[in-house]
């Protein structure tokens, strides 16, 4: 589907309700002007679920879901939003205007790669269970994978020919250019095409909504490599993909805890096992886009990877994105010599289940892992443990919980805990100078007091429209110090000059996919104190947002002022008092 213009997203919008949507799939109960319910995206007991039907908005208090009706199907049904407008058109009945021929060039490809793939776990499935497959289908027994987890996985079977796929393929009518975009056959260089797989049991990877998008395959001995993989491809990125998530993430869900695992075996033998809210990640670190994929599900993990050093390290190097995140992390850890997979074929799904239980916090993880790599702790191994369990340290958002784990350190460690809290300051600034982590920030808890007044001042605006024409008089976007909510003002202004409808959900629309998209929702839904007298509270928040940035000004004069202490500076030196002075002026 190509691009929908707003317009089109507008009149979905007017001819739904939200309570009526929701409650298709949830019971909602009326309580003062809106609804309340059970949330359905995490577990509780009293309802902190709310409708809101004046804005059209859901909110939960408990986890902070949110959005309008095309996020409510995006959340609840798993869409991306493009599905999401397309369900909520057909229920309205509104008509989207087609999309541009080279969109529908790309969409055609991406089916075609997917049939094509389909078409390929059919072939290797149908191959492991002809005589030619036999060796790999007995070795599959043998580790004792049932017939039924086969048949589940689809784990198929290449069999000791270069052009066995290739021929299938093509005999189903499906040309070589095509094909080779797939990834599963490989141009020769005196031309002519082999298959990429061969003499491998071959396990499909499929994307969120269970379509086969690429390959793992294993031999059957000790030769290496032992796994080859699909390379990327149009329906493909490794990175955006969680292998076997299609097939846990209702589990995942309703136990609200996601067990880690590396590999392909280590998923599939533990999920034969009865340990059914399982995911891996196959051989990678996790990145940012597979753990968003994963928090849709739930937020809380336990990584379980080998017990050996590339495991450990592979577990340190997932924690970071984790806790960026916001996930809540534990680790398990395997005795000697054991992945997930030979874990739970030794001691069986009550000892897996177990495993998960004792799983440790992260930082007791780490701190395990670094002791034992720095043993014996010298004052100089100290001080390089501490460092690297302040960078974890760091991470984390929440301030409780940074200085409850630097005062454990500080225990641990037989550290001064103020030294540590120096440490720690000097590793944030430094973590702040890295421009491409600003994106994912999202502002800590602490500062939603200090942007109050700029807060307050978004909320008035969606709830009066009318009172925007006087805030643009008084306000510009760049007089707001909280990047986030300038961005939202500069938007709020253009779409004001452009004589645009203004409230939370058309707003919310324009930041579709972006993470201002929730701080509008936030902002809208939040709970302020009772106040009376709109005039006296613009004004008020005029002022103090003004001096805010007034103030900073006055810091960066006053550091430029130091700057231009030394001799030769004079006339600068006087030019910046006298706005210094001025500034003053203005703030009496
Ligand atoms: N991996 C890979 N390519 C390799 C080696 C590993 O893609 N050459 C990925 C696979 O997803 C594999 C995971 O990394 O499942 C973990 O690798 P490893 O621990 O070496 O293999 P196991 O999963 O234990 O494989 P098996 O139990 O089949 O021996
Ligand atoms: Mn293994």
């Amino acid at each position: 589907m190509g691009l929908v213009p707003e317009s089109t997203l507008e009149e979905i919008l007017s001819r739904v309700d939200i309570v009526e949507l929701i409650s298709g799939y949830i019971p909602l109960k009326r309580a003062g002007r809106g609804y309340k319910a059970l949330c359905p995206f995490h577990h509780e007991k009293t309802p902190s679920f709310t409708v809101n039907p004046d804005k059209q908005i859901f909110h939960c208090f408990g986890c902070s879901a949110g959005g309008n009706a095309f996020g409510f199907l995006m959340q609840h049904e798993r869409l991306e939003f493009p599905e999401a407008i397309e369900a909520l058109a057909k229920r309205t009945g509104v008509i989207i205007h087609e999309a541009s021929p080279s969109e529908r060039k790309t969409q055609n490809l991406s089916e075609q790669l997917y049939k094509i793939n389909e078409c390929a776990s059919d072939f290797y499935f149908n191959q492991l269970h002809s005589p030619e497959g036999e060796p790999a289908l007995k070795y599959l027994l043998k580790r004792g994978i049932a017939k039924e987890t086969i048949q589940r996985f689809k784990i198929g079977y290449a069999q000791d020919k270069w052009d066995g796929l290739l021929n299938y393929l093509r005999g189903k009518g499906f040309v070589l250019g095509l094909i080779e975009k797939s990834g599963l056959i490989i141009p020769k260089d005196k031309g002519g095409y082999y298959d990429r797989f061969r003499k491998r049991i071959l396990i499909p990877i499929s994307d969120s909504k269970g379509r086969a998008v690429a390959f793992g395959a294993r031999v059957l001995d000790n030769s290496l490599p032992k796994y080859i993989n699909s390379p990327e491809t149009p329906v493909y990125s490794k990175s955006k993909v969680l292998f076997g998530l299609n097939l846990s993430n209702e589990e995942i869900r309703l136990k609200d805890l996601a067990v880690i695992v590396e590999g392909y075996f280590d998923l599939i033998f533990p999920y034969q096992a009865g340990v059914k809210n399982i995911t891996a990640s196959c051989g990678t670190a996790l990145t940012q886009e597979q753990i968003r994929l994963l928090k849709r599900y739930s937020r809380n993990v336990v990584l379980v990877y080998d017990s050996d050093n590339a495991g450990q390290m592979a577990t340190l190097r997932s924690i970071d994105t984790l806790i960026e995140e916001g996930m809540n992390v534990m680790a398990a850890r395997l005795p000697e010599g054991h992945d997930p997979d030979s874990f739970a074929r030794q001691f069986g799904p009550e000892g897996f289940q177990k495993l998960i239980t004792e799983a440790k916090d992260i930082f007791d993880y780490k701190l395990d892992f670094l002791k034992s790599k720095y043993a014996p702790l010298t004052i100089p191994h100290k001080a390089q443990a501490a460092s690297e369990m302040l960078s974890l340290i760091s991470k984390f958002s929440n301030t409780v919980a940074k200085s409850a784990y630097i005062k454990k350190l500080a225990e641990e460690l037989s550290l001064d805990e103020n030294s540590l809290l120096l440490e720690l300051k000097k590793t944030e600034n430094q973590n702040n100078h890295i421009p491409h982590k600003e994106e994912k920030f999202t502002p800590p808890k602490a500062s939603v007091n200090s942007n109050a007044p700029e807060r307050m001042i978004v909320r008035l605006m969606l709830e009066e429209e009318e009172l925007i024409e006087q805030i643009k008089e008084k306000l510009a976007p760049g007089d707001f110090q909280d990047k986030n909510i300038s961005q939202i003002i500069t938007k709020m202004f253009d779409l004001f000059c452009s004589g645009k409808k203004i409230n939370t959900n058309s707003l919310v629309n324009h930041f579709t996919g972006s993470h201002l998209s929730k701080i509008i929702l936030e902002i809208s839904t939040s709970e302020w104190p009772a106040v009376s007298g709109t005039q006296r509270i613009i004004d008020d928040c005029v002022r103090r947002i003004k001096e805010s940035k007034r103030k900073l000004k006055q810091q960066e004069l006053c550091r430029q002022l130091k700057l231009a202490q030394g001799p030769g500076n004079e006339l600068k030196l006087n030019d910046l008092l006298i706005e210094f002075h001025s500034l003053s002026r203005e703030g009496a």
